[in-house]
């Protein structure tokens, strides 16, 4: 568990002072979203028939949380005993963990005798190379009658077949935006910080359906505050995130600034406030989505920056990204209106519009 947080902390030092951790829910009740889900394990519990599973979905959307809980309704104070916790990525390979289930699995346990059962939770599953997991399958298969498996991952499909069709399979989905928030506001008021109803939205914005890193984000930003208060630009800065503002602000000089201009200007944002092109990118398709364009323009600019996502994430230059941005942005200007350079009455109006969207009041053009 402590690999997947950032900060370091040992064990107990975390669960009290790391908040991703003292709220992590102890009982599947307390988990938010995932009815379906809460409700197929609690029957399965109930009807002591757990088969292997497979928790599979992004990273923060409560995997390990729901099968803890799990685990502690049927073991209660036997867990520790009960429980083998392994993360597959770890180096040490499938040898290192046939050894470990071997010996906790003839550990005779007074305990284990009663209640049939113990549990190994396997964490990052999606890791193993395919001879690894074709190992793990014959020693899930061996101890089938007292131990069963949680493999915990990503992406279902790097599991292979012969696993998959051994598990149960549950997928997790992100955590809707309202359950987040619900959640967030719990944490906050049990943590008495005050956060303003906009940085709950940009927690939640965000952190895109990931608990953890809006829970993260909400402490480091508290954390980070002078004024010991969760604002929305103290979210955005954290996160190193461009926010609606600097998105206006981005999209303005885009749209009205000569190329040399533009470029210079959006640089020094750039790297004063360190953000990311491809945060940006992701920004300004939003931001676009909001804009009153022609389909033409609009559908012009989504493909440009599409492509230009695509390659970012082939990890091109960002300088010359950039100024691919800049270029298509004076493109999409020149679609707009190829008469006038500037003020164009459609494209103030789309600023407008992208203004109003983002929730803020219309400041002068530079
Ligand atoms: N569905 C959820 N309900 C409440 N808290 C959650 C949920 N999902 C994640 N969290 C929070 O995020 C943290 C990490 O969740 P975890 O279960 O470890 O995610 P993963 O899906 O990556 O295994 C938990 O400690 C908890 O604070
Ligand atoms: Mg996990």
């Amino acid at each position: 568990m402590s690999s997947n947080g950032r900060l370091t902390a040992t064990q107990s030092e975390q669960s009290e002072t790391i908040w991703v951790e003292k709220y992590r829910p102890r009982e599947l009740d307390e988990i938010v979203a995932h009815d379906e889900i809460r409700g197929t394990l609690r029957r399965l519990i109930a009807e002591r028939t757990l088969p292997h599973l497979l928790f599979y979905g992004p990273p923060g959307t409560g995997k390990t949380t729901a099968i803890l809980a799990c685990a502690r309704e049927m073991f209660g104070a036997q867990f520790k005993t009960m429980v083998l916790e392994l993360n597959a990525s770890d180096d040490r390979g499938i040898d290192v963990v046939r050894e470990q289930i071997k010996t906790f699995a003839s550990t005779r346990h007074i305990y284990a005798l009663k209640a049939g059962i113990k549990l190994v939770i396997l964490d990052e599953a999606d890791a193993m190379t395919s001879a690894a997991q074709a190992a793990l399958r014959r020693i899930m298969e061996k101890y089938t009658s007292n131990i069963r498996f949680c493999l915990i991952c990503n992406y279902a499909n790097k599991i292979i077949p012969a696993i998959q069709s051994r598990c149960t399979r549950f997928r997790f989905q992100p955590v809707p935006v309202a359950q987040m928030i619900q959640r967030l506001e719990y944490i906050a008021d049990r943590e008495g910080v005050p956060v303003d109803r906009a940085a709950f939205d940009a927690l939640a914005r965000i952190a895109q359906g990931d608990m953890r890193r809006a829970i993260y984000l909400m402490q480091s930003t508290f954390l980070a505050s002078a004024s010991a208060r969760v604002t929305e630009d103290g979210v955005y800065a954290n996160a190193g995130m461009p926010s609606p503002a600097d998105l206006h602000a981005i999209a303005q000089i885009l749209l009205y600034d000569p190329f040399a201009q533009a470029f210079c200007k959006i640089s020094e944002i750039k790297k004063g406030k360190g953000f990311a092109l491809l945060d940006m990118i992701h920004g300004l398709h939003e931001a676009v989505m909001l804009m009153e364009l022609s389909p033409k323009v609009k559908a012009f600019l989504f493909e440009q920056l599409a492509n230009m996502e695509w390659r970012l994430v082939s990890a091109t230059s960002e300088r010359i990204q950039l100024a691919a941005l800049v270029g298509i942005f004076r493109l999409a200007a020149s679609m707009i209106d190829d008469s006038e350079s500037g003020m164009d009455p459609k494209a103030a109006a789309a600023v407008e519009k992208l203004v109003q969207g983002a929730g803020y009041d219309q400041t002068q053009h530079g």
